[in-house]
């Protein structure tokens, strides 16, 4: 039987409205999150797809996954897990955007591109970024293909995380900030053409589609009574923002 403490029971039992625990490590926050899942569950009878449980990494989503399975199976609900939104934020993204791929730019068939197949993109269509006027103020030439490949990701992939307007950098006054902006809105048009997503613009593009489509958004605010986020402090502005997109205006 598991035995909660008094923060712990008031945290899994304070259902409706917003909750933040802070807690030290160890200290049995994940394990609160799940109790509170199950209380929901049992106790106000919620449906898996009113609820959403996010963390960040591909390893803290799994033990989340794991945990709240073999509570379920413990408790011995039958519940179907794959109905419930839980998993990291990007493959929550991912689910919202397959599930409105219609209303997004990309086709049936789309890749999904890692860290390693974004830079071999940039870098099979380096020419066409060294093309770019002033773009020695960016980068360097003493650099190899590979490495200015490298260098012009980390960048692309922080603007595509803090949601940057690619507008504002092209009217900065700084050059080496408009040469970004270019860089970026040729990488942009590259994962156009090549009907491609990236793991920072899975995140923009469900932005996109959530700030876009007021029907869709509310169709999710419509379901999603319950979300919950681990690890919150390790949110970015766009998941913080796609998180707030996603639950109900109270
Ligand atoms: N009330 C409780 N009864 C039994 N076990 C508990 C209780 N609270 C926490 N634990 C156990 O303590 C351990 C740590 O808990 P948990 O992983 O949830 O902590 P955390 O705060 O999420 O940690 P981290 O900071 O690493 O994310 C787990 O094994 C969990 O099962
Ligand atoms: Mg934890």
């Amino acid at each position: 039987m598991t035995i909660l403490s008094e923060q712990q029971k008031q945290a899994v039992e304070a259902t409706e409205g917003p909750v933040l625990i802070i807690a030290g490590p160890g200290s049995g926050k994940t394990f609160t999150l799940v109790e509170r899942v199950l209380y929901l569950i049992q106790h106000k009878e919620i449906e898996p797809n009113n609820i959403m449980v996010a963390t960040f990494t591909e390893k803290a989503a799994n033990e989340l996954i794991t945990r709240i399975s073999n509570k379920l199976h413990e408790e011995n609900i039958k519940f179907n897990l794959n109905e419930m939104y839980v998993g990291t934020i990007h493959s929550i993204c991912l689910r919202i955007l397959e599930e409105n791929r219609e209303c997004t730019r990309l086709k049936k068939n789309y890749t999904l591109l890692d860290q390693f197949d974004q830079q071999y993109l940039i870098y099979q269509k380096i020419r066409f970024f060294l093309a770019i006027e002033d773009i020695g103020e960016l980068l360097s030439y003493n650099l190899s293909r590979w490495k200015q490949s490298e260098f012009l990701l980390k960048w692309i992939n922080r603007l595509s995380e803090e949601i940057v307007d690619v507008e504002d950098l092209l009217e900065h006054e700084d050059i080496r900030i408009n040469v970004l902006g270019k860089c970026y809105q040729l990488y942009s048009d590259l994962l156009i053409e090549e009907n491609a997503l990236d793991f920072s613009t899975i995140q923009l593009e469900t932005l996109k589609l959530l700030e876009g489509n007021n029907e869709i958004r509310l169709a999710y605010n419509d379901v999603l009574h319950y979300l919950m986020i681990d690890e919150f402090q390790d949110t970015n502005t766009i998941q913080e923002k796609l998180v707030f997109l996603l639950s109900r205006k109270l």
